[in-house]
């Protein structure tokens, strides 16, 4: 089984998406994964997500009411197999809590995924527009299918480490 985290700055806007996204495709084709999503930042602790995340999921189908934001701890280098970050900066505030040790997860961008390099990042929406959100959602929505897909051909998740 894999165990699979997302992460992004403040967990109430991309990976409590992703962790959504994902979780609706985990019951759709019947995936034997774990997931889970974090915030490198201690801003949202505890908070649901973005009422502005939230109602574009919904509107597409996926429901996130249920998620609370947590902030990624030291453990997680441990707990999970892969570590998906939004952006380049969300994988240096990874980098900074690494303290050079040796961890189980493997680490790469979202964003990685994608076959055709048409996007380098997941842009962070929070001080975006609604546009903002829906293509968020529709870039995340493009990254967990070819998730999906690797899981159910079995081939590496990842197939170049960030670090
Ligand atoms: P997220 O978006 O990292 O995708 O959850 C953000 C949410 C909150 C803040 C920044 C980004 N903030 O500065 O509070």
């Amino acid at each position: 089984m894999h165990k699979i985290l997302f992460v992004c700055l403040g967990n109430i806007c991309r990976s409590p998406l992703a962790e959504g996204i994902m979780l609706d495709l985990k019951q759709k084709h019947n995936l034997n994964i774990q997931i889970d999503s974090a915030g490198t930042s201690s801003f949202h602790i505890g908070e649901a997500p973005d009422p502005r995340t939230i109602k574009n999921a919904k509107k597409n189908g996926v429901d996130l009411s249920q998620l609370v934001a947590r902030q990624f701890v030291e453990s997680d280098f441990d707990e999970f197999d892969f570590i998906f970050a939004m952006d380049q900066s969300n994988l240096t505030n990874i980098a900074d809590l690494m303290n050079n040790k040796i961890n189980k997860a493997q680490i790469a961008l979202l964003t990685d995924l994608l076959h055709d390099n048409s996007a380098q990042k997941v842009p962070d929406p929070y001080y975006g527009t609604a546009q903002d959100f829906e293509a968020v959602f529709q870039l995340v929505l493009r990254c967990c299918e070819i998730l999906t897909e690797r899981i159910k051909n079995k081939r590496p998740l990842i197939h170049q480490k960030s670090f």
